[in-house]
């Protein structure tokens, strides 16, 4: 569907750029500009950069780049319409006659309907005679129906088909239900069956209040433990939080991450309400990412099994990433949070809360685990892996706390310590730039590849270009100088042919050029290329008098395509040439 121009606009004017971005991250003002950690990749340095007179972002780490829609599209997972969508609803604006040919926009509201009404009927089974297992199950585990009623905790019956008979009732067509991962066809064909079967249900719900997918755990010891809802149209497990709906209310800047959704209930019914979880994964680099939007520290209390131990220091590894603060507890005894607030309280629960160790401290016991302290050996090693570790320290006051305790520890002298640790951060940071430098170029040359392949092979074509392009997008009313001095096919690449087309046909019908309005026929790659032309252009005199010197280059380097060039010729022919100079032959 072609949104009007009209409604884009008013779109705009009511999504201004900063505030919109402002709570996926966190940016601070230089210059006319903003700057913040970028949300599309893992960096400890800004290199994400906001422009509001262009309302356009681009990140000089990873090359993504685009305007709001383009932002939100990337940063909510969503398609074009959805992320306008997505605008409108923050805006309180309505859609344009909400699009009837829509056809993904309407399962996916479908599913969402579906996972609500769902999520209703195993509740209220919960409170009826066929729900008594689930219900003995949750008090067993010492729920209130305070906890049950505030998660919307729920019970599928042990049947194959009651779900799925009271879905239809309610107008659902089978194909809905199987979108939803409620219910599965048999293999033998046809037959519909429900998928969660005699399993206490706990509805995953995201920030905005939608019921997006649900586990389900069994009542015994049988295998598998949980049954997880699939990646659907609203739900992608690595990019969701269990409870954060609740968390991000409670957090106030700190977040508590466990492994388990019943560490989670049990946390937040013992009044720890900033509780998250991953929903049956390993954490991931978007957890992570999702995790610094709504905290600025937080406190890991995973399970004190080994499995718990080896997830700890991945999600240790991925957070440091994002800068946040990390803490980490670990359960002295019971085998996770849960346990230990039913073995010993809330009160105690909330001292080892105070005393968690920061992840340097649990980093260093974890390795002082692994050598004898007691021999020579023993603390050599221990001290020069001690010491790398400390090296990723960025503050130098962390750096002297701590080896100033490996000194007092080991009876090693701290400017012995110090000094090796200042050698490894050398050594590291050197590394580290040769890396980012290189992932720079190589991204940046990636998406040129990919946008414009043909931009190789025209260098002084594609630079002209892009100038040409960026400057019109900065400046609509040179289009019409332009226009009369370049015709499009002068354009020696496609895809800035294609741009530039896009522009005369848009111009040329009096309507908007502005980035945001070319959201709609460029994917998000194509944007960030796009956008890079437009960042350019600001940094450089903008003039009709440029806007002809481009076109000159352009038409120049076009004339030029026809003719053989040098490093075309084959070695025969080159021998011929050279031949033919020296007048070796006839
Ligand atoms: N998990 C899963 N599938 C399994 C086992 C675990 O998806 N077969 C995920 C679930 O998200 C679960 C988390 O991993 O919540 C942690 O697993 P575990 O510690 O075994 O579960 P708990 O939530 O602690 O459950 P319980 O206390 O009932 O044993
Ligand atoms: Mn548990």
């Amino acid at each position: 569907m072609a949104l009007p121009d009209s409604f884009i606009q008013e779109l705009l004017s009511r999504n201004d750029i900063e505030t919109v971005v402002s709570p996926y991250v966190r940016l601070k003002r230089r210059g006319r500009n903003l700057v913040g950690l970028c949300p599309f990749h893992g960096e400890k340095s800004p290199s994400f950069t906001l422009y509001p007179d262009t309302a356009s972002f681009y990140c000089f780490g990873c090359g993504a780049g685009g305007d709001v829609i383009t932002f939100i599209k990337r940063i909510e997972n969503l398609d074009y319409l959805d992320a306008v969508r997505f605008l409108a609803d923050r805006a309180g604006m309505k859609m344009p006659e909400d699009n009837k040919d829509d056809a993904v926009g309407r399962l996916r509201l479908r599913v969402l309907q579906a996972n609500r009404d769902a999520a209703r009927f195993f509740h209220s089974v919960l409170y009826s005679p066929a729900g008594k297992a689930g219900l003995d199950y949750y008090y067993g585990r010492g729920y209130t129906d305070h906890t049950i009623r505030r998660f919307g905790l729920g019970y599928a019956p042990d049947d194959f088909h009651t779900l799925r008979d009271y879905m239809r009732g309610k107008g659902y067509k089978d194909e809905e239900l199987i979108a939803a991962f409620l219910s599965k066809r048999s293999a033998n064909g046809g037959h519909l069956y429900d998928i969660f079967r005699n399993r206490v249900i706990i509805p995953i719900i995201d920030i905005r209040g939608n019921v997006i997918a649900f586990g389900g755990r069994v009542l015994d010891d049988s295998k598998p433990k949980y049954l997880n809802s699939s990646d659907t149209l609203v739900f992608k497990k690595t990019n969701n939080l269990f409870a954060l709906n609740f968390a991000k209310a409670a957090a106030k800047g700190k977040l508590i991450l466990c492994e388990g959704y019943m560490d989670v209930i049990a946390l937040h019914q013992a009044g720890f309400q900033n509780a998250v979880a991953a929903l049956g994964t390993s954490f991931t680099a978007e957890h992570a990412r999702l995790i610094a939007r709504y905290a600025e520290e937080v406190t890991l209390v995973f399970d004190a099994d080994a499995a718990g131990q080896k997830g700890t220091k991945r999600a240790i590894g991925l957070l440091r990433d994002t800068g946040v603060d990390i803490r980490v507890i670990a359960i002295p005894d019971g085998k996770d949070p849960d346990e230990f607030i039913r073995l010993h309280g809330p009160e105690r629960f909330k001292l080892l809360m105070e005393r968690a160790a920061n992840d340097v401290e649990y980093r260093l016991i974890e390795l002082g685990r692994q050598y004898p302290l007691s021999t020579a050996d023993g603390r050599v090693l221990y001290l020069r892996e001690a010491s790398r570790l400390l090296a990723e320290l960025p503050s130098p006051i962390e750096r002297d706390v701590y080896a100033g305790k490996l000194s007092a520890e080991l009876s090693v002298s701290k400017d012995a310590i110090l000094a090796q640790i200042e050698g490894n951060r050398k050594r590291q940071q050197k590394q580290q730039q040769g890396r980012q430098l290189s992932q720079i170029v190589r991204r940046d040359e990636e998406t040129l590849r990919r946008t414009n392949p043909e931009a190789q092979k025209h260098p002084r074509a594609v630079s002209a270009e892009e100038g040409l392009l960026g400057m019109l997008i900065l400046n609509p009313d040179y289009i019409g100088a332009a226009a009369a001095k370049l015709p499009p096919e002068q354009m020696v690449t496609a895809f800035n042919r294609r741009l530039y087309e896009r522009l005369l046909e848009r111009h040329g019908k009096d309507m908007m050029v502005d980035l945001p309005f070319l959201a709609a026929d460029f994917s998000e790659e194509e944007m960030a290329y796009i956008t890079r032309m437009v960042r350019e252009a600001r940094e450089r005199v903008n003039s009709p008098g440029e806007v002809e010197q481009y076109a000159d280059v352009i038409i120049g380097e076009h004339g030029l395509l026809g003719l053989e060039k040098p490093e075309e010729l084959s070695a025969e022919s080159i021998q011929r040439i050279l031949d033919t100079m020296r007048g070796t032959r006839q």
